[in-house]
């Protein structure tokens, strides 16, 4: 950690340890209002389950009872629930135990799904999911450009994969999802495309961000043609290079969002690792999240990932400009974590968690394993 991140926390700690009590419960209470998305739907509150990959599908990608309790148990407290990454197509699948919106023999779990979220009145997304050059079930990876075993993608190849974003889509309309969100995040498939040192096209989807960013812009203007103008679209970026240099510049990610923000795309959703912090590879001292939101209409909805453990978290992440909050491993340990920070006095249960306190929250045997235990796992 750098000497300005640490100061930085510093900071963030003060700051929540003088706020009082009444100061954190005005914002609450804007957190706690439903916000209306361009498409017309209204989502009852701004906390949002972050995707997750539970691995806990059957192996043919079909819903398993344990990510139906798993999803279901958070919905009611997030007024929007996501599923974990879902493979759109065999190619693209990325591990075993992912939830499959690839084939129609899926709809049947994913309507059940849809229903047990709606029915405790949260909005209901599935991410959709293509995992590149990082597909390990995949008989032939595909990325932006050859290496080893990945194989440059055509433009057929980009053509077949568009239309199966597009077949998934209408799948997840088909079985009652309020809508989808598009996986432009964490190395997959667009990401690949959209990087500047991992993309050396030199036809229209590679060179200037314009082209690197063309094939996420044409799934995106697929899939809206083909649902319904209610159907939520949403789309998530890593607008930033986090941990290394992979060529995601914030330059590069204003232009994307100001496309995106042209295409009818409900929700723009910001995978960072501190949800507060400006990028930690650019010389920059604004938050990303403040950086974006100066640039984005006001009917395009802003969330963000990274870090959010209490409540004086989401009031800060809040007033830099996020209207969702978004919500990750604090969401695995506390099912109820949008009702349980209103507690005065809350402290998150961090990782490393035991096996017992996972299982009490609808975190199954694989998930658990799936987190993993020793020094970099979650779980104890
Ligand atoms: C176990 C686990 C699974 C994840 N799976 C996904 C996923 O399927 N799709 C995705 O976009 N991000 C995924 N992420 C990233 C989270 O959505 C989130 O952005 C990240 O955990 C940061 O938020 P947090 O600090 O609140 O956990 C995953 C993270 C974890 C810890």
């Amino acid at each position: 950690m750098t000497l300005s991140n640490t100061l930085r926390e510093i900071d963030n700690l003060l700051s929540c340890i003088i706020m009082n009590n009444d100061q954190i419960t005005d914002n609450l209470t804007i957190l706690d209002n439903p916000i209306k998305l361009k498409c017309g739907k209204v989502v009852k509150n701004r906390y949002f389950l972050a995707p997750l990959t539970n691995v806990q599908s059957n192996s043919n990608g079909t819903l398993h009872e344990d990510e139906y309790n798993w999803l279901t148990s958070r919905a009611g407290y997030f007024g929007m629930i996501s599923t974990c990454a879902a493979y759109v197509s065999n190619e693209g699948k990325a591990w075993d135990g992912q939830l499959g919106v690839a084939e129609d023999k899926h709809i049947q779990g994913l309507t059940k799904l849809s229903n047990g979220i709606k029915s405790k009145g949260s909005t209901a997304i599935v991410q959709l999911h293509h995992a590149g050059d990082r597909a390990t079930l995949s008989p032939q990876k595909i990325s932006a450009t050859a290496r080893n075993d990945v194989k440059a993608a055509t433009h057929e190849d980009i053509k077949r994969i568009k239309s199966d974003f597009v077949k998934a889509g209408i799948r997840c309309y088909k079985a009652g999802f309020d809508g989808i969100e598009v996986h432009g995040a964490n190395g997959y498939l667009f990401t690949q495309f959209l990087s500047k040192t991992q993309n050396n096209r030199t036809d229209e989807y590679g060179g200037e961000i314009e082209n690197r960013a063309r094939f996420l812009l044409e799934t995106i203007d697929e899939i809206r043609a083909s649902v319904p103008l209610n159907f939520i679209v949403a789309v998530r970026l890593s607008p930033v290079d986090i941990f290394e240099n992979r060529g995601l510049l914030l330059q590069d990610t204003l232009k994307v969002v100001q496309w995106l923000s042209k295409r009818k795309v409900d929700i723009i959703h910001l995978s960072l690792r501190d949800a507060v912090a400006p990028p930690p590879l650019e010389n920059s001292t604004v938050p990303v999240v403040q950086s974006i939101k100066q640039i984005l209409p006001s009917d395009v909805k802003l969330a963000t990932a990274g870090g959010i453990w209490t409540r004086c978290d989401a009031k800060k992440l809040s007033e830099l400009g996020s209207d969702f909050i978004v919500i990750g491993k604090a969401a695995i340990i506390h099912e109820n974590w949008p009702e349980i920070i209103k507690i005065t006095n809350f402290e998150p249960n961090k990782p490393p968690w035991t096996e017992e306190a996972l299982k009490q929250v609808n975190v199954s045997n694989k998930f658990i394993k799936y987190l993993g235990k020793g020094p970099n796992g979650l779980v104890k």
